[in-house]
């Protein structure tokens, strides 16, 4: 669980401690953690919502076999036996922005004490590990998902298939009807530099849209097609 794997054991307890926050005493502690189980089974029984947009279907079918080809050793086939690897990528191979890791090598008090704090103990006991990489998330309601990565750097899947035209500074069109269903993201606009509190400037430590280039060998028909397969996921 969480974007380096750090959460390990029963997800159910790691989900349980932001409620801890508004509790008044142990005893709603206990029934909150005996409760959270059943609301961790709830949301393993949601499934993502289908993309409301049109799909054309044998442009998607040619991006399935270029999904498989090139992404689906990480992310998985998204069907059958090897529907979901679970992998946690090297930081080193996939490339993306390094501080999340970098802060937990240097920051280990908080894991400490979380691994020793009554979180930890069994029945249901929770620890913190964390990964010296990436998990490749599974890709099931990515369309729904934008902004991209685990910093949430990259508006639109198309920028992510193609790193060379991800925004330096951006930010989402200020209007509800935002979503764009040509990139599939959010719409945002280019800007030259930071011009509000608004701008996601990549140039900030923990902030970069790099890495994850996986998409650049593909070329613009094939692109669309692996986006086009994206839509059905
Ligand atoms: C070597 C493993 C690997 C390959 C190959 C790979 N990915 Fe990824 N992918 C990752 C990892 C790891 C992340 C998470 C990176 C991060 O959050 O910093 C990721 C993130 C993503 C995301 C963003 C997910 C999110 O929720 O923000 C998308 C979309 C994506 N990959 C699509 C693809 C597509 C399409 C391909 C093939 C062209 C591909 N990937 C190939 C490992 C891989």
């Amino acid at each position: 669980m969480f974007h380096t794997a750090e959460g390990r054991g029963d997800f159910a307890r790691l989900m349980m401690a932001s409620s801890l926050l508004t509790l008044q005493d142990t005893v709603k502690a206990r029934s909150v953690d005996q409760n959270f189980k059943d609301v961790l089974a709830y949301l393993l029984t949601l499934t993502p919502p289908k993309y409301t947009g049109t799909i054309d279907q044998s442009l998607a079918s040619t991006g399935k076999t270029l999904f498989l080809k090139n992404c689906a050793k990480c992310h998985g086939e998204n069907e059958g036996p090897n529907s979901y690897p679970n992998l946690l990528v090297a930081q080193k191979e996939v490339g993306t922005d390094a501080s999340v890791i970098e802060f937990y090598k240097n920051n280990q008090t908080f894991t400490t004490w979380y691994n020793g704090s009554w979180f930890s103990k069994n029945p249901f006991g929770a620890n913190l590990t964390p990964g010296d990489g990436y998990v490749a998330p599974p890709l099931d309601g990515i369309w729904a998902t934008a902004p991209y990565f685990h910093n949430g750097s990259v508006p639109t899947l198309a920028d992510v298939l193609d790193s060379k035209t991800r925004p330096v500074y951006w930010q989402k069109a200020n209007n509800p009807n935002n979503y764009d269903h040509q990139k599939m993201g959010l719409k945002y606009e280019v800007t030259t530099s930071k011009t509000d509190t608004y701008t996601y400037d990549t140039s900030i430590k923990g902030y970069s849209n790099v890495g994850h280039t996986y998409g650049d060998i593909l070329n613009s028909n094939e692109k669309l097609a692996v986006i086009e397969y994206l839509k059905t996921l």
